[in-house]
């Protein structure tokens, strides 16, 4: 089926130039980009999108690193596009991610890992929710 996702291309990949390449990579697997904006999280904004790892012990990292420099959030559009963009980032931790992809190519740890993808159906209902307006949204 035809799903939407939410991606945020992250301040390393930012710090690193690298946005095109990312946004590339969407594209080329057939992945819409129906939605994007760049913009710098506080830490309200970034402690609310990850609120589910409030009681993780890396909380207080994730948030100081997601407000670190600015970062891309974009909604993807296409065929089983929440699977889809977890394959081409590969795993969540660099070191363990397959050749060829986003975070193997891109990312250098757990914390700077380039890119966030939403996990579920509902994650990324409420992940788009949580960044856009349905204006902002332009189907296609
Ligand atoms: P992301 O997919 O954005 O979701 C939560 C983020 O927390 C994750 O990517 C990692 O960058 C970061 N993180 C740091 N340590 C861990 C950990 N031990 N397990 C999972 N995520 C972690």
């Amino acid at each position: 089926a035809v799903e939407r996702t939410l991606s945020i291309i992250k301040p390393d990949a930012v710090g690193k130039n690298v946005i095109g390449e990312i946004l590339t990579r969407f594209e080329k697997a057939g992945l819409q980009i129906v939605a994007a904006k760049m913009l710098k999280l506080d830490d309200e904004k970034a402690g609310g999108f990850y609120a589910e790892h409030k009681e993780r012990p890396f909380f207080g990292d994730l948030v100081g690193f997601m407000t670190s420099g600015p970062v891309v959030v974009q909604v993807l559009e296409g065929e089983n596009a929440i699977a889809k963009n977890r394959e081409l980032m590969g795993a969540t931790n660099p070191k363990e991610a397959d050749a060829g992809t986003i975070r193997a190519d891109f990312a250098e740890s757990i914390d700077a890992n380039a890119v966030h993808g939403s996990d579920s159906a509902e994650s990324a209902a409420r992940e788009i929710d949580y960044f856009f307006n349905a204006e902002e949204i332009c189907a296609r």
